[in-house]
């Protein structure tokens, strides 16, 4: 068992846009980060992802940097970063920085001087190619709708943008460009930060000569995944951050990944490779996304089978030589109770229910803001209420192929990326206590239900659910380095699993439905002594596990002895 500081912490992802805003802008800043450092202590967590706050033009709401030692002026100063870090490490908090190695803004002056001239010495900072016949280089899609190139009228070639065209990725075959980002990383390191969430960090290399995509297993817009995705010298070159930079401080990493299976994922977190902590995987959010064009928009039922196949192979290949992140949210995916629960009739019941299983894996938990009180997705009427890049594009570009708008809002209302990006629901007084301005995004109209005041003096809300959880995986190892073992496999309504380590052993019980399905669980594993460490219902009296109805969304908890039979799960 190789313990690590990062293994047993708890990680809150803070939207820095959409948390607490102190100076009436309607936008979120550092300060009312800072003056929430006193929740984040009481919640119990030990580390604070802040997704992008530096200098930017927020395109894509800070994933387009145009400095990256500056801080965005709708956030605050560099000073007050300062003070956030040393507020946070007076608390014992960590601060993990959201990095985008990828690709810069349009603003960022390597690109100005780029796009200036064909021979500027900022040229090959980015990747420029000319047109074939009139038409782009090559038939890659952006994530963000339309062709990856876009044409640039002074110099007559396109460039490259896996994501919105205000965001041209950086060409990481210069060593220009991966000595810059060096000195940047260690920048941050010098100040004092504890970690790096890296984005994108998957497509930093592209394959050679980029070539069409043809993939005909691909849905169109990743036709040519596997081209710019995961490729071999993405781990040269993070082998090389590690080495350079990394290594001579006690931080840690995680790296979104999408697109990769735990087999492959070790090739990123495996002990032996120094490269990164963790990866952030996408086999779970693919779930419920259909298999026609547009992808993650395309909405069909997720089911409970396809869930544990995908949990339990990161589970179970990682165990022992690598590290899981584990997350049901952020800020690019719906809210968690919307999509995996049911946030009307079951929601504190449903929401408590998911963040056991978050909280009791083998992985770190990454908690979502909002997620610790159950905030839902948003509905919005009109697409005017909409903000996000990604949302607004794929909106213009159904309606221009003739889409029925109703259709397009319906998956826009599922998946939108702004579901979980209205503000924080603070207290049920005006804008949910997020602003005293205009919110720059509508706040969800069910704060006066859903907010953290409230949540905090009602001993059974999901707030408290949240830390009673946290603080049961600091006083609790075989919560942290338990081994995996999934029971009742074929269960479709049941998801039950044991977390093993020396003598003790966890029980995790988990109806992820409405239904009240009966458990029988095997003689073996009905534990004469067991003890319950936590539950989402009240408990009366004495119960057989061997023969019990659950209750909708029901979660419960058991330490015991480990048994003394090797139990074999039958294989999915
Ligand atoms: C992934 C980030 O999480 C997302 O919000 C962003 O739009 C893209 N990378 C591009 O940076």
């Amino acid at each position: 068992m190789n313990k690590k500081w990062w293994k047993e912490a708890v990680v809150y992802q803070i939207y820095p846009i959409s948390f607490l805003d102190t100076n009436g802008d309607g936008k979120g800043d550092l300060l009312g980060i800072i003056s929430r450092l006193d929740y984040l202590k009481d919640l119990g967590v030990d580390v604070i992802w802040i997704c992008p706050i530096y200098k930017s033009p927020n395109h894509d709401n800070g994933y387009d940097i145009s400095d990256y030692c500056d801080i965005m002026d709708e956030f605050g100063t560099m000073e007050e970063f300062d003070r956030l870090l040393r507020e946070a490490h007076a608390r014992g908090l960590k601060i993990m920085m959201d990095l985008v190695l990828n690709h810069t803004s349009d603003e960022h002056p390597w690109f100005i001087e780029s796009r200036s001239s064909r021979d500027n010495p900022k040229r090959d900072f980015y990747i420029w190619r000319k047109g074939k016949d009139g038409h782009p280089p090559n038939n890659w899609e952006s994530y963000f709708s339309g062709s990856v190139w876009e044409y640039d009228e002074k110099t007559g070639e396109y460039y490259l943008h896996l994501y919105s065209k205000h965001q041209p990725d950086l060409n990481w075959e210069n060593q220009k460009v991966i000595d810059s980002m060096h000195e940047m990383v260690e920048w941050w390191l010098k100040k004092g930060v504890d970690g790096f969430r890296f984005d994108a960090i998957a497509h930093i290399v592209k394959a050679v000569g980029l070539p069409d995509g043809d993939n005909p297993d691909q849905l169109p817009t990743v036709r040519a995944y596997e081209l710019f995705s995961n490729l071999e010298n993405v781990h040269t070159l993070l082998s090389n951050l590690y080495e350079r930079v990394l290594f001579h401080y006690d931080i840690m990493t995680v790296g979104e990944t999408s697109g990769l299976g735990p087999e492959q994922a070790l090739s990123y977190v495996g002990d032996t490779r120094n490269e990164l902590n963790m990866v952030f995987q996408f086999e779970h959010m693919q779930l419920d996304a259909g298999s026609s064009g547009s992808g993650k928009w395309d909405i069909r039922p997720w089911n409970l089978l396809e869930l544990k196949k995908v949990i339990s192979g990161w589970q179970t290949v990682l165990h022992d030589k690598g590290w899981n992140a584990n997350y049901w949210c952020n800020h690019d995916q719906p809210r968690s109770v919307s999509r995996f629960g049911d946030d009307q009739k079951y929601r504190v019941e449903s929401a408590k229910m998911l963040a056991t299983f978050l909280h009791t894996l083998e992985g770190t938990p990454y908690i979502y803001q909002g997620e610790e009180i159950g905030m839902t997705n948003i509905a919005f009427a009109s697409i005017d209420d909409y903000r996000d890049v990604e949302t607004l594009n794929y909106y213009e570009e159904q309606l221009d192929q003739g889409v029925p708008e109703e259709q397009v809002m319906q998956a826009i209302w599922k998946k939108s990326r702004d579901n979980a990006r209205t503000p924080m629901q603070w207290t049920n007084g005006e804008h949910a206590g997020f602003t005293r301005g205009t919110p720059w995004i509508e706040v969800n109209s069910n704060y006066p239900l859903i907010n953290v005041e409230d949540a905090i003096k009602d001993p059974n809300s999901i707030y408290h659910y949240y830390k009673k959880l946290i603080a049961l995986r600091k006083q609790h190892e075989v919560i942290v380095y338990g081994e995996y073992k999934l029971l009742l496999p074929l269960d479709k309504e049941l998801y039950v699993y044991t977390r093993t380590l020396e003598d003790q052993c966890l029980l995790v019980i988990l109806n992820f439905f409405g239904g009240e399905p009966v458990l029988k669980l095997p003689a073996e594993l009905v534990p004469e002594a067991k003890q319950l460490l936590i539950s989402n219902y009240p408990i009366k009296g004495e119960e057989d596990l061997g023969n019990l109805k659950l209750r909708p969304y029901e979660a419960r908890v058991y330490l015991m002895k480990t048994p003394p039979l090797d139990f074999v799960a039958q294989t999915w």
